[in-house]
């Protein structure tokens, strides 16, 4: 530790494992993936289709002079090409970097820049709420700044206008158009990187998560295979965008290795209605559902009319993922959903993870709303104080885990120390996860969050520094402090502390426009929830803003814990006599 290998010598194909081992098999021509579109359009791709569509992907990446450790950036709607191109990726030991489609140009130039990735995969459009996401003239901003990349290869899915770059953008269906639909695959070695996934940490810089082949494979074949209990008999619908780490192990790499049948979906669970979810679960028999805590709860509030009017009974299995399910949720999402038929796994993990860690085995684990409940097989992990004793049940601490796993990160792209720093130096040698946790008397994990400086908005995971760090590269702002509230629907609310540079105006206007500034710097699921203006803001005497002051000034509550070190209180007792 902290740099675990696993399968040491040992060598694979990750796509031959998700698709060749199937061929041959009675897996072969039925459906690996059934997609619908937002407009409603459906196509259904079988395992042997979707073993040509990748063969054919791959040869168009060795035409292009793609290597095998080259990294190539994905920027999609989520369409069967997206799977495809990860998959093709795999397939010639291309290193993928997915940048989910909600990113700003800012934020995909970035990703790009720090991988140095030599190709990028997007498409015209994508459709979201009846709209057009445009993608390629994202990219095309992005690309502005970007040395690395020489090619970017451009499906069409929503026909709108694009401009093509002569020399670097070429049309998918033009660039496959006699590519052959067979491709014999290589085997890389079992610690051959296999994918970088940027998250967001406790400073300014998002974190290329690292992960490789043969342990992060079985990672997640093995916990889908017994968390999800997948059958072949089963359709299997998670919600999540490749664009995550849960799209990439739990549509992707585990399911397909286990030869299931996934559907995705395109576009936004409320349009045209809001029960467009209810009515696909419908539509294709859906069979197990994964979602996220955030959409149970904003189903919740559109009401159950909504799903009242499906009848729901494929449904045999629903899991959630991405933050603590309030026991609310979970009783609504078991009567209302599952009909109180259908167990439900709350599985707990992370990008770092790989795999889930602490779940239920569904029909095994009794269950109780609102936790984890135990740690998956092999995974160890323990409850802290500061000094990384353990706690006794019943009392909170900090959740490390003591014993590397197969599908761990295996170090941050292109920075080894800080992945040191970050895992492993809280306590020496054991995996620090950033959480806060508390164990029941039953030996049940209860998840409480985030305790670094990362807020969870949606089930998104957001770096207090990032936004900080957005709102300060606008001409008016001085000085800018991000934390979290509670908040109902999202979890967790931004609020964003602002000092206006000397001789600007505080003004709503203005408000919107940090908003908007912040959205076009990250992306809109970065947009702050608040901004409030401040005079000052509450620091230690050595300058350090204190966060922890602010956060209980944006919850409303009194002043609690040591405020001593504060370097000025008149800041704290003027932002508090300020309320919004
Ligand atoms: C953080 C990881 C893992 C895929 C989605 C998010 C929180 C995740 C749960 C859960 C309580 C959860 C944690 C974790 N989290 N799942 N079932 N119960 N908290 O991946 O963006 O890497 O975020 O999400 O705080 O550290 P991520």
């Amino acid at each position: 530790m902290p740099h675990a290998k696993w399968f040491i010598g040992g060598r694979l194909n990750v796509s031959e494992n998700c698709l060749d081992r199937h061929l041959g098999t009675a897996r072969e021509n039925k459906a690996a993936i059934i997609f619908e579109g937002e407009p409603g359009d459906v196509r259904t791709i079988t395992y042997k289709q979707l073993h040509f569509h990748v063969c054919r992907l791959a040869h168009v990446f060795e035409n292009m002079g793609i290597q095998a450790g080259d990294r190539i950036a994905i920027y999609m709607p989520m369409v069967p090409e997206a799977v495809i191109a990860m998959l093709a990726c795999a397939r010639i030991g291309a290193v993928h970097t997915v940048v989910f489609g909600g990113f700003s140009p800012e934020a995909l130039k970035d990703r790009i820049n720090d991988c140095k990735a030599r190709l990028v995969i997007t498409a015209d459009g994508g459709w979201r709420r009846g709209k057009i996401v445009e993608l390629k003239a994202a990219v095309d901003k992005a690309l502005e700044n970007t040395p690395t990349v020489h090619s970017v290869l451009v499906l069409r899915r929503c026909g709108n206008p694009v401009q093509m770059k002569e020399g670097r953008d070429i049309w998918w269906h033009e660039a496959w158009e006699g590519a052959p639909n067979q491709h014999k695959a290589k085997a890389f070695d079992s610690e051959h990187p296999l994918f970088i996934l940027y998250t967001s940490g406790s400073t300014g810089k998002p974190k290329g998560v690292l992960h490789t082949s043969a342990g992060y494979l079985l990672g997640c074949k093995m916990s889908a295979h017994y968390v999800f209990d997948i059958k072949d008999s089963d359709l299997y619908w998670c919600t999540a965008d490749i664009g995550w780490i849960t799209g990439h192990s739990y549509v992707v790499y585990g399911l397909m290795s286990n030869g299931a049948t996934m559907l995705i979906y395109e576009g936004a669970p409320n349009h045209p209605q809001p029960d467009r979810f209810w009515r696909m679960v419908d539509r294709h028999g859906v069979t197990i559902l994964y979602t996220a805590p955030t959409a149970i709860r904003a189903f919740m509030r559109w009401g159950d009319n909504y799903v009242l009017r499906h009848r729901l009974d494929s449904l045999r299995l629903l899991g959630s993922v991405g933050e603590p399910i309030n026991p609310e949720a979970w009783m609504w999402y078991h009567t209302m959903i599952g009909k109180k038929r259908c167990p439900i796994v709350d599985t707990w993990w992370q990008t770092e993870t790989g795999a889930i860690m602490i779940t239920p085995l569904p029909g095994v684990t009794p269950l109780k709303p609102g936790s984890g409940t135990q740690p998956f097989f092999g995974v160890v992990p323990k409850v802290v104080d500061d000094q990384g004793k353990e706690v006794p049940r019943g009392s909170g601490g900090k959740l490390i885990i003591t014993k590397p796993w197969p599908s761990m990160l295996r170090t941050l792209w292109g920075d080894d120390e800080r992945y040191k720093k970050q895992y492993w130096s809280e306590f020496a040698g054991v995996y620090f996860t950033g959480d806060g946790a508390r164990q029941d008397k039953d030996g049940y994990f209860w998840i409480v969050g985030r305790i670094d400086d990362v807020l969870n908005v949606s089930g998104h995971r957001i770096g207090t520094a990032e936004v900080e760090s957005a709102l300060v590269s606008h001409s008016s702002v001085a000085e800018a402090a991000a934390v979290g509230r509670p908040d109902e629907l999202k979890g967790q609310a931004l609020v964003c502390f602002v000092t206006l540079k000397a001789g600007i105006e505080a003004s709503d206007k203005l408000k919107e426009e940090l908003r908007s500034h912040v959205a076009h710097e990250i992306g809109a699921l970065a947009r702050p929830d608040y901004i409030r203006f401040a005079s000052g803001l509450p620091k230690t005497r050595s300058g350090k803003i204190m966060r922890r002051i602010l956060k209980e000034i944006a919850t409303g509550g009194e002043i609690k814990g040591d405020t001593s070190t504060l370097e000025d209180f008149s800041v704290v007792a003027s932002l508090q006599s300020d309320e919004e």
